[in-house]
């Protein structure tokens, strides 16, 4: 049994990894989170009361940081400022969140002695061109594209800083896009499903070339499992599960599954810097750790990811007009 402490886990990912982690061992898990717009509770109902605790605050508050850090066995870190889009219009909360947050929080597990895993993206690694057929493994070169990848790629550097500087007791893992309940209708796949229940066209941002390497988010959570238990100290392991889709595709194809014309959406103005196109090769993770993907069926995927969604609209439903203003603000 060991006492995770999870940071940012009322968010997407985070709230995916604690149901994924609390059901499939015994562990004992503190959520810490701020409780941002991105942030909702109600993602953490059904689990175990005996082992679950809720905490209520910034990972930039070093002294409650230093104390809940003492109390846990590992810190797995996946608070963040997430989102592009929002991070081209007010960079200032992802410099706070995502570097000086990372940066508290690995002071105190220095200072503690504790194991630290920290989440990241394949967006500090750029983008690829459409036919490179290369994919980004632990020896890219980092080339971040925007204020948010940028401050992601910046804490990359810290945490291996600190594991080079102080032998912190860190790893590191890089993850494609994700999908899966729980996603905030910001996002380009719940904003797509939830626009078509409501009504709405979906919003394709330029051409809709753009490439993604789509996971399911139980596959991201085994992964990170699977590198706290047996991951070598300082490396950094790539997550991806052979997921490569354009946007259009995937507008399409969650159009088909709601029974839509294929072209009942509409193209809008590009995003400023857009990444052409992610692709992880994550040969180490497979090799070294024996990890595999279980939701390998995209299609399987997006349609339990739709139910999802149309089962869950009291989740959803507070957030989505106030999302729509912000992107009519800006013409998407
Ligand atoms: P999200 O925006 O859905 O959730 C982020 C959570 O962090 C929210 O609950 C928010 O309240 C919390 N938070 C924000 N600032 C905080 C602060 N200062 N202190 C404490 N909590 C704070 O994000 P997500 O999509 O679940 O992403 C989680 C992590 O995974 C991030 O580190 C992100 O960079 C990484 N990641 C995301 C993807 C993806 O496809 N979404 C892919 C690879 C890596
Ligand atoms: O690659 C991992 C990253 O994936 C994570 O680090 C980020 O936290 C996560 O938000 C995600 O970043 P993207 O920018 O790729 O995700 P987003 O859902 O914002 O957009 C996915 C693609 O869809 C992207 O090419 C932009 C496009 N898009 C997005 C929206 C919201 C549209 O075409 N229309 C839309 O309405």
């Amino acid at each position: 049994m060991q006492r995770l402490l999870v940071t940012g886990g009322a968010g997407f990912i985070g709230s995916n990894f604690v149901h994924y982690a609390m059901s499939s061992t015994d562990n004992y898990v503190t959520v810490l989170d701020k409780m941002t717009y991105a942030g909702n509770l109600a993602s953490l109902t059904q689990l175990p009361a005996d082992r679950f605790q809720f905490v209520k605050g910034d990972i930039c508050d070093q002294p409650l940081v230093d104390e809940l850090v003492a109390a846990h066995d590992v810190v797995v870190h996946y608070a963040a400022e997430s989102h592009n889009d929002n991070s081209l219009h007010d960079p200032r909360p992802f410099l706070d969140t995502n570097i000086i947050g990372t940066y508290t929080l690995i002071e105190a597990a220095r200072k503690h002695g504790k194991r630290f895993h920290h989440i990241s993206t394949d967006e500090v690694y750029g983008d690829l061109e459409l036919d490179d057929p290369e994919r980004f493994t632990e020896n890219t070169p980092y080339n971040p594209s925007s204020p948010y990848s940028s401050t992601k790629a910046g804490s990359d550097l810290l945490v291996r800083a600190w594991v080079r500087s102080f032998g912190l007791q860190a790893t590191i893992s890089n993850c494609s896009n994700n999908y899966g309940p729980y996603q905030h209708v910001e996002k380009f796949i719940p904003r797509q499903i939830t626009n078509v229940i409501d009504g709405i066209r979906p919003k394709l941002y330029g051409k809709g070339e753009n490439v993604r390497d789509w996971i399911h988010a139980n596959d991201h959570s085994s992964a990170v499992l699977a590198i706290i238990a047996k991951g070598r100290i300082g490396e950094t392991y790539l997550i991806g599960a052979d997921g490569e889709k354009n946007n259009k595709d995937v507008v399409e194809l969650i159009l088909k599954h709601m029974g839509q014309a294929p072209d009942a959406y509409d193209h809008v103005v590009d995003r400023p810097g857009h990444d052409l196109r992610y692709a992880i090769d994550s040969t180490k993770l497979r090799d070294e750790l024996g990890w595999e993907p279980q939701f390998s069926n995209f299609d399987a995927g997006i349609e339990d990811t739709i139910a999802w969604y149309r089962d869950n609209e009291d989740w959803w439903r507070p957030q989505k007009a106030a999302t729509e203003a912000k992107y009519q603000e800006q013409g998407q």
